[in-house]
């Protein structure tokens, strides 16, 4: 399947407000890129394994990326992750991003909110979606973890 130039973004009440932030940036500013919001939609508290699987879902189906923002971007990455064919990167600098897209071809970034702020998360998002994967010694890496989704030891 293609990869479609949709962008699945979701978060939890902790990452709400950033998110909405970055919405607006990202929409304006890349206009090439389509941007789905997956929730939640208010500062309500709520459970973010809900939105990193929607998210997670998506990403899969549409062989697409995923922008996934909690409290830590910890609780997140590790719920998206248990989705198979994910490989969501906790980022907290635009070097992380670049590393996690060229090196893991990482096709989920989580980030917190309550760790980062706007400017360094709206350059986290710009340079991951510009970086393209290494390929080379990097895709036996990540065979070998394929590898570990479908056979457990
Ligand atoms: C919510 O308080 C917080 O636990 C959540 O946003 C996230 O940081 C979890 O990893």
């Amino acid at each position: 399947m293609a990869e479609t130039n949709t962008i699945f973004v979701g978060s939890d009440h902790a990452g709400y407000s950033l998110k909405k932030t970055l919405l607006e940036i990202l929409k304006k500013d890349l206009p090439n890129l389509r941007f789905e919001d997956c929730g939640t939609d208010t500062e309500a508290s709520c459970d973010y394994p809900d939105f990193a699987k929607k998210v997670a879902t998506q990403v899969v189906h549409k062989q697409t990326r995923g922008i996934l923002i909690c409290g830590t971007g910890i609780g997140m990455s590790i719920a998206a992750n248990k989705i198979h064919g994910v490989r969501a990167a906790e980022v907290w600098d635009a070097t992380s991003a670049r590393l996690c897209r060229e090196h893991n071809n990482a096709n989920i970034i989580c980030f917190g909110a309550r760790l980062v702020g706007p400017e360094t998360a709206i350059d986290i998002c710009k340079t991951w979606l510009k970086t393209e994967f290494l390929g080379g010694r990097h895709q036996g890496r990540l065979d070998k973890i394929a590898e570990l989704e479908r056979k457990q030891p």
